[in-house]
């Protein structure tokens, strides 16, 4: 069985202050934890600490943080020369040149300074983790942490294990990337691990593809940008990135996998003259359909192939795309798009010549479903089984597809699991709420009734989740916002991170929580604050969700495995009945306020707020929403509070027609994905 991760990262260290290692200490340090960042020598160190100051700076500029924001971030990061400073850390990333020679001596030497329990990751591009972790003591806390550049901006970070491996050291360096916002995608310890596996080789093709004359420069970068819609093609990225980087990478992939990985000709001669890529001339409208196909069928091939050496999932293949080089799809979404059978013919005319044949994931897909891609995987977190939705690029929001998977994958833990299930997302959102793009198209479209079948079937999953045979715990480690938050308190238990922030922004969009909310909500924190959280739209932190009642447990994210356990140890959740007075004493005027007064009374200035800032902000608050919807919602909350819990479901469910044929939503809804403030009518 495996066990659930109980090692605390709350101190972590970065060796190497270059590039990438002065983003990843800025990134941990930005997002509150200490880091202590070691160079060779102390001038070294300095200027690894102004790479950061210079970054951070640029931040204030464009209006990412606040000026008093850089002091303390800076103030978390400790530079120093001096490894026994590394005794205090629970997790070590080396970021030290690529050398193997170098990179093995650093390993020896954090063995002698590092405390035992210390986690050590490497950032390499190009070796196995397992040829560093041999020279350690202690192999199985090796792993590595492959992030991407600029790793203070980039969400994406590879997490390799290699064979010896322990499974709870493994889950904390995971946790731990959770923590700092990051988006971890698993690797086996293979050459190129999984996003330059396929990236590489797509950078060579496109340099293929000149070299032989088929098309140049501007006509391959056209081709690339239109074919995986992206802001920069192969050459400019190379130019950006460095061009002699893309030809070590292929150096690497070559020897260990095959020639057909080994830099073209012309990538060698471009580095060895020291020169960047010309991008200027007009791109050949009549070359872009060949040249797209040619790099499509190289991402294919390699993103097949590493997936049937189980290196990565297709899942995690896909995100690494779309989130490490901002692809809009997966090489596998790509699949399905031009058909497997087409897909197949494309990578085929790639590799042939090369003496490759096309993996038999690709060969064998079934051309009407294509390859499966599952956006909610079922497996095994500790004792508990897992309902992951895998979504991290759309925030994990809740979609006809996804509610469809989370139904199967439900299904079969509820049926399966022998101690409890916990269900979680993967990236820095649990679920921000449902697809609001799905909404307005079928408002627009006038097809209601889709919208009704699929908070139907939402509601009837949810129904499913508590008070079975098995508990389910929410596992909640960032935003859970409208259908996120509803699909939490469906749940037996809710377990949440430090970075967990809990709300209900429906009426502020023209709508009510239709999947439970305006039912479940009350039951839990009493109706009262239901009320407050769902007419204000207020997002509450972890701390403060805690202390009303929103979630049950608190836990570091190196702890929140083991938290989720332990609630699953209480067994299902009795039913809820709502509380009568708020659990905290601070709550107690926001209580008595909106226990007093109804939506009416407050918009039309009755509501005595006794000058208190938090009732002030709230009536303000409510100015700005649909009236149409805070009444809704006023009328469900009333009338169902005292039904059953079922009861209270059907009627919530039975008014969404009203809710959604109003101007209202379609006004809040639009304005949402049009990124502008609504202007309701009926104020
Ligand atoms: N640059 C990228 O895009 C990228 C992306 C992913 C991974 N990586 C990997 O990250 C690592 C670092 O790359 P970089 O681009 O930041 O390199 P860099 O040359 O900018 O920085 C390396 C730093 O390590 C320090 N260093 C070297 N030997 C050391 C030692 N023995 N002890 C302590 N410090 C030492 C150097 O002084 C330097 O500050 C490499 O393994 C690289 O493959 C790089």
């Amino acid at each position: 069985m495996n066990a659930v991760n109980r090692v605390d990262i709350r101190t972590a260290a970065v060796i190497g202050a270059g590039n990438m290692g002065s983003g990843i200490a800025q990134k941990i340090a930005t997002e509150g934890y200490p880091v202590i960042l070691v160079d060779m020598d102390e001038p070294l160190v300095q200027r690894g600490l102004g790479i950061i100051r210079a970054t951070l700076e640029q931040g204030v500029e464009r209006g990412i943080f606040r000026k008093e924001a850089v002091e303390g971030i800076l103030g978390r990061v400790r530079g120093t020369a001096d490894w026994s400073a590394l005794a205090e850390a629970d997790l070590v990333v080396e970021a030290v040149f690529e050398d193997l020679q170098v990179k093995r001596d650093v390993f020896r030497k954090l063995g002698k300074h590092c405390r035992p329990d210390a986690i050590l990751a490497t950032n390499t591009s190009s070796f196995f983790v397992r040829d560093l972790a041999q020279v350690t003591p202690r192999p199985e806390r090796v792993f590595g942490l492959h992030y991407f550049y600029h790793p203070a901006k980039n969400r994406l970070v590879e997490v390799i294990r290699h064979e010896g491996s322990g499974k709870a050291e493994f889950d904390a360096a995971w946790s731990f990337q959770e923590a700092i916002g990051k988006t971890p995608i698993r690797s086996a310890d293979a050459p190129g691990f999984v996003v330059n596996r396929f990236f590489v080789p797509w950078l060579n093709e496109a340099v293929r593809v000149l070299e032989e004359g088929s098309a140049d420069i501007p006509t391959i970068e056209a081709a690339a940008r239109k074919a995986f819609e992206i802001g920069m093609g192969p050459f400019e990225l190379m130019n950006v990135t460095g061009v002699a980087i893309a030809m070590h990478a292929a150096d690497t992939l070559g020897r260990e996998l095959h020639p057909y990985y080994a830099p073209a000709a012309r990538l060698r001669q471009q580095v060895d003259a020291r020169k960047l890529w010309d991008l200027g001339g007009t791109p050949d409208p009549s070359r872009l359909p060949a040249v797209a196909d040619r790099l499509l069928g190289a991402a294919f091939y390699c993103a097949a192939k590493l997936v049937e050496e189980k290196v990565a999932s297709v899942e995690e293949t896909d995100i690494g795309a779309r989130v490490g080089l901002r692809w809009a799809m997966g090489p596998f979404q790509l699949i399905n798009e031009v058909g497997v059978r087409r897909a197949a013919v494309l990578a085929n005319a790639v590799v042939a010549g090369h003496g490759l044949t096309v993996p038999l994931l690709l060969q064998h897909a079934d051309p009407r479903v294509g390859i499966p891609i599952h956006l909610v995987a079922l497996g095994q977190r500790g004792r508990l089984t897992s309902v992951w939705i895998q979504r991290p690029d759309a925030m994990n929001a809740l979609n006809e597809d996804v509610v469809q998977q989370l139904e199967n994958a439900a299904g079969i833990a509820l049926a399966m699991a022998e101690h409890g299930i916990v269900i979680g997302g993967s990236g820095k959102a649990f679920v921000a709420g449902a697809d609001i793009r799905f909404f307005v198209e079928n408002l627009r479209g006038g097809t209601f009734q889709r919208i009704h079948d699929f908070t139907a079937r939402g509601q009837k999953l949810f129904r499913t989740l508590s008070g079975g045979r098995r508990p389910v715990v929410a596992r909640v480690q960032g935003l859970a916002l409208g259908g996120g938050a509803e699909l939490a308190l469906a749940c037996d238990w809710i377990a949440a991170s430090p970075k967990a922030a809990f709300g209900f922004p429906e009426t502020g969009i023209g709508i009510y929580p239709g999947l439970g909310g305006t039912q479940r909500l009350p039951r839990r924190v009493g109706l009262p604050l239901a009320k407050y959280l769902v007419y204000t739209g207020q997002i509450l932190g972890a701390d403060q969700a805690l202390a009303i009642g929103l979630c049950d447990q608190l836990a570091t994210f190196s702890l929140l495995d083991a938290a989720c356990e332990a609630l699953a140890e209480r067994g299902p959740a009795v039913p809820r009945s709502a509380p009568r007075a708020p659990r905290d004493p601070s709550w107690k005027p926001v209580w008595d306020f909106f226990d007093r007064y109804s939506v009416d009374q407050i918009l039309s200035g009755q509501g005595d707020t006794g000058g208190n800032a938090q009732l002030e902000r709230a009536v303000k608050r409510m100015r700005e929403k649909s009236s149409l919807a805070l009444r809704l919602s006023e009328r469900l909350f009333d009338e169902g509070c005292d039904l059953p819990l079922e009861e209270g479901l059907d009627l919530e469910l039975a008014h969404l027609q009203e809710i959604f044929s109003s101007p209202d939503a379609l006004e809040g809804l639009s304005s949402l994905i049009e990124g502008r403030k609504p202007a309701f009518a009926g104020r």
